[in-house]
């Protein structure tokens, strides 16, 4: 496994390999690895004859006051874990080539950006889809590959592909958690003990949202009530937002009709975690089946 932090000699690299005929696979991270991009890396590996992995901090989706200079890093573990995945090179570009001084040109892709996570992250898709772009352009992938946790950045990127026909192919992967169902992410490093434990009630209100559509509530208002009442209830939890959403336009929902997004932003101190589940809504017709809505 190489570790390239060049921009032209990864771009020099993938350029030998598509000669040869072989395809890649790219998964863009943030490093301080876990079992989520873990997921990503193996299902990239198998699909393809070749795998990149990109880990870099990027300074242009941090809000100031927010975690950038904090960010949990450790180059050495992701090394191993990225080699025990099978990866062929981690593209590990230094900020200032990325970003230098006279660096001007920005990707957003409108309103998607400004509703959930972009509320109160002001300005972060925008970095998102800016340096998701460069590193398209660097890595130049066949296929790439996102979680579902992230969901409104998967349906950010995905746009963004099709709106500018860029060559390759998205993938969006589920879910990964912890036994007691908290979804794996870096962040969760800064979380107290007792956070910990309290923040598996992300998922836990997240099942119940799913419980009660699948059992006829129609009522948003009334599911996302039941959820506030639940994230209350423990000790140091502040809710940034709960929302139920169309999954493809992110707008919320009057009635719950077709394919929704259920996602949740909740402070523990200042650590920000998110989590979601899409559900599928059904309408119960008079002879007691269920049709799609
Ligand atoms: P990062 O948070 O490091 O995540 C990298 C990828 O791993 C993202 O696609 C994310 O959705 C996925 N991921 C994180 N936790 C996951 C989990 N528990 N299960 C499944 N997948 C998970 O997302 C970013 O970095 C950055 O915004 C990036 C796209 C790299 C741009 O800087």
């Amino acid at each position: 496994m190489k570790v390239i932090t060049g921009i032209k000699k990864m771009q020099l690299w993938n350029k030998g390999v598509r000669k040869k005929g072989e395809t890649i696979g790219f998964v863009p991270t943030m490093g301080y690895l876990h079992q989520g991009h873990l997921s990503l890396m193996r299902r990239a590996k198998k699909e393809n004859d070749r795998l990149v992995v990109s880990i870099f901090v990027n300074p242009t989706q941090f809000g100031p006051g927010e975690d950038f200079k904090r960010y949990p890093r450790n180059f050495k573990r992701d090394q191993r874990l990225s080699r025990a995945c099978g990866a062929d090179v981690i593209f590990h570009p230094q900020a200032k080539k990325m970003y230098p001084p006279d660096f001007k040109t920005y990707v957003e892709v409108g309103k998607l950006g400004e509703r959930l996570c972009g509320r109160s992250r002001p300005g972060h898709f925008r970095g998102v889809t800016t340096i998701v772009n460069k590193l398209f352009n660097i890595v130049q992938p066949d296929t790439a590959y996102f979680g579902q946790k992230d969901a409104q950045q998967a349906i950010i990127i995905s746009r963004m592909a099709q709106d500018l026909n860029l060559p390759l192919k998205i993938k969006v992967l589920p879910i990964v958690r912890e036994k007691d169902g908290l979804a794996m992410s870096s962040r969760n490093t800064y979380l107290s003990a007792d956070a910990r434990k309290n923040a598996i009630i992300l998922y836990k209100s997240l099942q119940t949202a799913v419980g009660m559509i699948q059992s006829g509530y129609n009522s948003p208002r009334e599911i996302i009530f039941k959820m506030r009442e639940m994230i209350n209830s423990k000790p140091g939890a502040k809710i940034d937002y709960i929302k139920i959403v169309d999954a493809r336009t992110l707008k919320e929902v009057k009635r719950l009709e077709g394919r929704l997004l259920i996602a949740v932003a909740v402070y523990f101190n200042k650590t920000r975690l998110i989590d979601n589940k899409v559900v599928q809504s059904y309408k119960r017709k008079k002879n007691g089946l269920y049709r799609r809505r």
